[in-house]
């Protein structure tokens, strides 16, 4: 054995241009490999955003990590079909003498699934109230990363299925992620614009909006939308923080008072049919549509 390593040592030493040239050719081919690598998944990153591609689904990887990471259930698929050449209106910045407030950015949504929010805002109580039957066909609107929508998954059981829309893609993909782990597979996810959701037309149940209508940058053709993808008893519920409350420890800009939400939805075409006013911080407020739209 010793011999052996000996005779091997010999021969490096005395071959020594051919063994550097060896070690040359082995490192230059794994670094061609990994730029190959490196090249590949940027390009499918820059699929996943180009007008072709409509269906963002999550790249294999190619670093230990992102094999780990594969080793996980795949993401869910997110529906990114957005028609580009659909010209959407300016932004309003108010509403009805409302200012409308900024979206919330989704690098600040840790925030939507703190510890304490069920303390604060009871959020179990807010979904018994919506009395979601099992099968039902759900959207969780502005679903940010998920925090309903997950529950609403689990309520409506493999029979039934939750719509879950934003504007920002970054927030779908977190949802993407959880889901998967959480092996909830009857979510549909969708970027929509700020002015379209991009529903089928008639479909659904209820559309939950939580913390979210008072960002809408263009509330008049998303209530349009919402009015059209309800069902024949379909119904819209929202849960906004309440404005007439000072004790409600959130930014003006971030709250409504009940007067100010049926001033905005009634002429869209919605009647109030339900108020739930158990919730610590917040309103739940059930609209249904009115079959004919008030002109
Ligand atoms: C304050 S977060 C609330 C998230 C979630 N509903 C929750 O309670 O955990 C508001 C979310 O609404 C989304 N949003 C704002 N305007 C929207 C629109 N027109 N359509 C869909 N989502 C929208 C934002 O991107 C953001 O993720």
């Amino acid at each position: 054995m010793k011999t052996n390593l000996f005779f091997l040592l010999q021969l490096i030493v005395q071959q020594r241009n051919l063994f550097c040239l060896f070690c040359a050719t082995v490192l230059v081919v794994g670094l061609h490999e990994r730029l190959c690598n490196t090249v590949n998944a940027q390009a499918t990153t820059a699929d996943a955003t180009s007008e072709e591609t409509n269906i963002e689904e999550p790249d294999e990887g190619s670093t230990p990590d992102d094999r780990l990471a594969s080793e996980r259930p795949k993401p869910l698929p997110i529906d990114m079909k957005i028609d580009r050449r659909t010209v959407i209106p300016p932004a309003l910045t108010e509403f009805r003498n409302r200012e409308i407030a900024q979206t919330m950015h989704y690098a600040g949504a840790p925030w939507l699934v703190r510890e304490s929010r069920q303390r604060e805002e009871d959020c179990r109580t807010l979904l018994e109230a919506l009395k979601v039957q099992s099968g039902d066909v759900l959207c969780d609107m502005g679903c940010g990363n998920g925090f309903y929508t997950l529950e609403l998954a689990r309520m409506v059981g493999p029979k039934g299925l939750v719509y879950a829309v934003d504007i920002q893609p970054e927030m779908l993909r977190m949802l993407a992620r959880r889901a998967a782990d959480e092996k909830l597979d009857n979510i549909r996810l969708i970027l929509g614009t700020p002015a379209d959701p991009r529903l089928p037309q008639g479909k659904i149940d209820l559309v939950l909006c939580v913390d979210v209508y008072h960002e809408f940058s263009h509330p008049e053709q998303m209530l349009d939308r919402v009015r059209e993808s309800l069902s024949e008893k379909g119904r819209l519920v929202l849960a906004e923080f309440r404005g007439e409350d000072p004790e409600v420890p959130i930014k003006p800009l971030h709250k409504m008072t009940k007067a100010q939400v049926r001033a905005e939805l009634e002429p869209a075409g919605f009647m109030l049919a339900e108020e739930f006013d158990r919730l610590p911080w917040q309103h739940l407020l059930f609209f249904q549509k009115l079959l004919v739209q008030p002109q």
